[in-house]
């Protein structure tokens, strides 16, 4: 079986190809651009095949997936960071919606009907969500509140018109926040343990710097979360959304002083405003009831155990 996982590179491609790996007979293709760094896939390179392309270009998107022609596609490929798209919300368009737009006519025009496409959605999707409209399930209205978030919602509503358009076969997630080792670091847990790493070594004064710790998230292990994108293909609905989260929320405050619970050190507390966001989601908490019902699925790893090796993740690089 030939898995393509776009974004192989990136923090969860790397973590779905290790995934991947552990299943019988399967082959792992992750696409990659000319400047992708390729640390995260290093200790995986003897195992996975690396294939140029661009997924900006809708020609070489065509053509690998007629040299690869793979039965599950994962894509993962996006501009993930929701300040980012605030600065260039074209360019979080075309690299997030252009792109799948690409796969998916790729799969029509070379009419590969049997292969299985993931399509990664986001818990931003749903946006400004009030108190008594939690824990989100699927049928919670999309209000979403950045550039990134309403790039997702496209990216989510294409994968559901192509399958029913074209009966393609495409199955959606809708990921709640997820972490671990190999977390980018401008992510909040990430750069907070990064933080708290410099900091143990002396390179940084006893500060963490933060924005709005009022914000309440749900988060899970990236591990747990990928092996629900492959159960999602392997006993998910065709044109089906499915949410992954944990189903408790906790407040940035908290994953704060969790985070602090690791390190001995005094370390003052600083708000600084170029971390606050022009609006910023408040409340995400997760009802995965339907995931659960439809794959068995349910998070296996603790928050603590998830942030301690993220921390020692840290601890080994700064
Ligand atoms: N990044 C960051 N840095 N966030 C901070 C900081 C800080 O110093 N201080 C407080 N926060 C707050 C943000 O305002 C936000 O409310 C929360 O921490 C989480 O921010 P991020 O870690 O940047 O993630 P996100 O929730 O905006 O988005 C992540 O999760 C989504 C799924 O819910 C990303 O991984 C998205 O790609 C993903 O779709």
């Amino acid at each position: 079986m030939r898995v393509l996982i776009t974004g192989i590179t990136g923090f969860v491609g790397s973590h779905l190809a290790e995934y991947a790996l552990t299943q019988e007979g399967v082959e792992v293709y992750g696409t990659v651009r000319w400047r992708s760094r390729l640390d995260n896939v290093e200790h995986l390179l003897d195992r996975i095949k690396l294939v140029d392309c661009d997924l900006r270009d809708g020609v070489a998107v065509r053509r690998t997936l007629e040299e690869v022609k793979p039965d599950y596609i994962f894509h993962l490929a996006a501009q993930s960071f929701v300040p980012t798209s605030w600065k260039a919300p074209a360019e979080t368009f075309i690299t997030n919606v252009i792109s799948q737009l690409h796969i998916l006519e790729a799969i029509r025009e070379l009419g590969l009907r049997d292969t299985r496409v993931h399509v990664a959605g986001s818990s931003e999707e749903y946006g400004m969500v009030y108190e008594h409209e939690t824990p989100i399930t699927e049928e919670n209205p999309l209000r979403p509140l950045s550039p990134y978030a309403v790039s997702k919602v496209a990216q989510d509503l294409l994968a559901y018109q192509y399958h029913q358009s074209y009966g393609i076969y495409t199955v959606r997630t809708r990921a709640f926040n997820h972490t671990g080792p190999r977390r980018g670091h401008v992510f909040v847990e990430s750069d907070f343990t990064r933080q708290v790493a410099l900091i143990e070594k002396g390179k940084k004064e006893p500060v963490i710097e933060v924005g709005n710790l009022e914000a309440r998230r749900d988060f899970s292990d990236v591990r747990d979360i990928v092996r629900g994108y492959w159960l999602s293909l392997e006993m998910g609905e065709p044109g089906e959304v499915y949410n992954l989260g944990s189903g408790k929320a906790i407040t940035i405050r908290e994953l704060l002083d969790l985070i602090l619970s690791f390190t001995d050190i005094e370390i003052e507390i600083r708000q600084v405003p170029e971390r606050m966001r022009p609006s910023d989601v408040m409340l995400l908490v997760a009802d995965y009831t339907k995931f659960h019902k439809a794959t068995g699925w349910e998070p296996t790893i603790p928050l603590e155990r998830t942030i301690e090796d993220l921390l020692n993740y840290w601890r080994e690089r700064v």
